[in-house]
């Protein structure tokens, strides 16, 4: 069995710590979480007494009793628990972003491959985005002309976020861009490849310094196609967040307007059909009301998938470059290096700047 410690225990370290929890108790997995840690300690206490697990009382603590760990800290906390966890060879699940500036991401991944690890590019799971990658890598309806993302969210000050730190940009790297369309620039790189060049303007209207709530970016890409991404942080309370994608390809347009399940739209010249998903079966084996087992499928999945892996190498101390996990430190890494590209066209008035 793979003891699993929880470094980071609010927001979404407990969503984890719901996921895994159902996962053991449904004998989905060889794993239990054993162990919580979290600078506050009454959430680490918080989450042991509710998803099981002892709170311990350091990262060191808790890293000489797991075998693998949930980084789940807000960013700027990732890069420290990451090379503790890496130095002692435990495989880890590390959060999106990596960290708040590119230098540090990339410090990051690095201490992510010496280990088996996952980054927690979450939407790579989504069934409507494996379709929509799968179907525009068939090139059954030509070439892809345009992509339009448009990716918006109450700002996560509030709500069920309610964090302050996605205001500071030391802890954050920035707001909309960074700490939630990473998600967006990660699928749109999956589905139509690394773009040439990058322009971008963004626009903090909140007040917080550094953090925008406003962002457009293109993407171009070498065969002159071109993704656009329109990112928002609002103030409309009643919606707490959502995606709309649309890829235009030479004779068909695709598109969805939820980010899990979807369904995909595939409007041709023979009309509109729709290519629809469930969540995976297992998750009806969930002890929870079927809404709240939809919504922690996406993250159930994922982690399931992480730990079968780990069972399946036999050993919980792998070899270094082991490639276990989906999404790996390189796609984040990737993602980072657009984004970044996002804030220094914009800090230059939207100049396109290229990529490499
Ligand atoms: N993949 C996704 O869908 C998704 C969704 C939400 C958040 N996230 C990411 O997860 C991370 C956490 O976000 P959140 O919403 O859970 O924030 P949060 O504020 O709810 O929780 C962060 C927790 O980390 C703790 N913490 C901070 N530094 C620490 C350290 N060095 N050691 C131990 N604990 C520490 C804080 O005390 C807090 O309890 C962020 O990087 C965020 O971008 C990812």
């Amino acid at each position: 069995m793979i003891r699993i410690g929880l470094v980071g225990c609010g927001h979404i370290g407990t969503v984890h710590a719901v996921a895994l929890q159902q996962l053991t108790d449904a004998e989905l997995i060889d794993a239990r979480l054993t162990a919580t840690f979290d600078d506050d300690p009454d959430r680490a206490a918080k989450v042991a007494r509710h998803q099981g697990g002892e709170p311990r009382e350091t990262l060191e603590e808790l890293l000489d009793a797991v075998d693998a760990v949930w980084v789940c800290t807000w960013t700027a906390g990732h890069l420290a628990a990451v090379e503790a966890a890496a130095d002692r060879g435990l495989p880890i699940f590390c959060e999106k972003p990596l960290a708040p500036d590119l230098a540090t991401a990339t410090s990051v991944a690095a201490a992510l491959e010496r280990v088996p690890h996952q980054v927690g590019l979450v939407l790579r799971w989504a069934p409507v985005f494996r379709n929509l990658a799968g179907v525009v890598a068939s090139g059954e309806h030509g070439r892809v002309l345009a992509a339009v993302m448009r990716d918006d969210q109450y700002f996560p000050v509030q709500g069920m976020y309610g964090s302050t730190w996605r205001a500071d940009v030391e802890h954050a790297g920035g707001g909309t861009v960074i700490e939630h369309s990473i998600h967006d620039v990660d699928v749109l790189r999956w589905t139509l490849g690394d773009p040439v060049e990058v322009s971008a303007r963004t626009a903090s209207r909140f007040g917080y310094s550094g953090i925008e709530d406003t962002a457009v970016a293109t993407f171009a890409f070498a065969d002159d196609s071109v993704a656009q991404l329109t990112s928002v942080w609002h103030q409309v309370l009643s919606r707490e967040s959502s995606r709309r994608l649309e890829v235009f390809c030479e004779k068909a347009v695709l598109w969805t307007d939820d980010d899990y399940l979807g369904p995909l739209h595939v409007q041709t010249d023979d009309g509109e059909h729709l290519i629809e998903s469930e969540a995976p079966s297992w998750s009806s084996r969930f002890t929870l009301p079927a809404v709240y087992a939809k919504a922690l499928a996406q993250y159930a999945e994922p982690s399931k998938a992480f730990l079968d892996s780990l069972s399946r190498l036999g050993t919980r101390r792998a070899p270094a470059a082991t490639p276990v996990g989906h999404p790996r430190a390189g796609d984040a890494l990737a993602a980072h290096r657009l984004v970044d590209l996002v804030y220094r066209s914009a800090a230059d008035g939207g100049v396109p700047k290229s990529v490499n």
